[in-house]
């Protein structure tokens, strides 16, 4: 396939039918071939063949981000298939609605190890190895609405994701003088509809996104524009990311978030 990221390798970790799913199908559709990372064997391997299937290069390998000689390993086995990586993105999650008064410490490491130790690892030995191989590269840290703002009840979640916007930031100046460029994207309350669908296509029995209608109608009717971002919506501005397009972008953080953000916290929507 030729595209706008046709002769790259992405590495995403994280390869859910959802968002990781999602973002990974984009790129592969601009022509990049993609290494599918997911602690869950299924997630990562049906990711690949579907890429595969698709007509891209993919590689689905088993790893928890949070540990460094699975990491090491990962990259290697992507090197070995492709020579290099030269996009991260940074995307594997635990979603643990917890607050401070409820959330034990095991549960507080392993959520913020995921969203921060994970990233670090990953980022530490693919920045190394383009380091070495005087290559450019392009990193991309996966955030959420919640990253920016005070949920409550959701304590490591909002922590580990706002520490992962200042983590995008310090490494963009670290490797800045390597041209290896490093942003996020921010998502937010996302239409459920794709990811079913992607499961499906994926072999997996089709979910029926009604049951979860009356939530996601509540999320809707709160956004500015009336409608929720899809993980295809997300791909599309990590293509841009990774592309030569987004060659003079470092540091920043892109919000696909149809307004969410930007809303006067006395403006409700709903009721206007
Ligand atoms: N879904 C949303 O509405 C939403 C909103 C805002 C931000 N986000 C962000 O988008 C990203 C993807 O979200 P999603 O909804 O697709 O989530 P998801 O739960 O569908 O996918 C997360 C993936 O991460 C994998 N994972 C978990 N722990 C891991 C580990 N230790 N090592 C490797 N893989 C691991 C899981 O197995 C899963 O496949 C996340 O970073 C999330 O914070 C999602």
């Amino acid at each position: 396939m030729s595209g706008k990221l046709t002769g790259k390798v992405v590495l995403i970790t994280g390869s859910s039918p959802n968002i990781g799913g999602g973002i990974a199908e984009g790129m592969a559709d601009e022509g990049a071939a993609i290494v599918c990372v997911d602690v869950m064997p299924e997630n990562a391997y049906q990711c690949a063949e579907y890429l595969k299937g698709r007509g891209a290069d993919a590689l689905g390998v088993v790893c928890d981000v949070t540990d460094e000689t699975q990491v090491k390993s990962t990259l290697e086995q992507a090197q070995q298939k492709f020579g290099f990586v030269d996009v991260l993105v940074n995307n594997a999650v635990m979603f643990k609605q917890k607050g401070v008064l409820d959330m034990t410490l095991e549960e507080w490491e392993r959520q913020t190890g995921i969203i921060l130790s994970g990233s670090f690892l990953f980022t530490k030995y693919v920045a190394s190895a383009l380091i070495d191989q005087k290559r450019r590269g392009s990193i991309i840290n996966i955030i959420s609405t919640a990253g920016h703002q005070g949920q409550p009840g959701n304590v490591g979640y909002c922590t580990g994701k706002s520490g992962l916007l200042n983590f995008t930031r310090s490494v963009a100046m670290e490797l800045a003088e390597y041209g290896i460029r490093v942003n996020s994207l921010t998502p937010t309350a996302t239409a459920l509809e794709e990811g079913f669908d992607r499961a499906a296509k994926w072999g997996r029995p089709k979910v029926d996104s009604v049951k979860f209608e009356s939530v996601m109608d509540g999320f809707r009717k709160s956004i500015p524009m009336q409608q929720l971002p899809r993980p295809a919506d997300y791909a599309k501005t990590a293509v841009f990311l990774a592309s030569e397009d987004a060659a003079m972008l470092t540091g920043t953080d892109i919000k696909v978030d149809a307004g969410a953000l930007a809303r006067y916290w006395a403006w409700d929507p709903a009721v206007a």
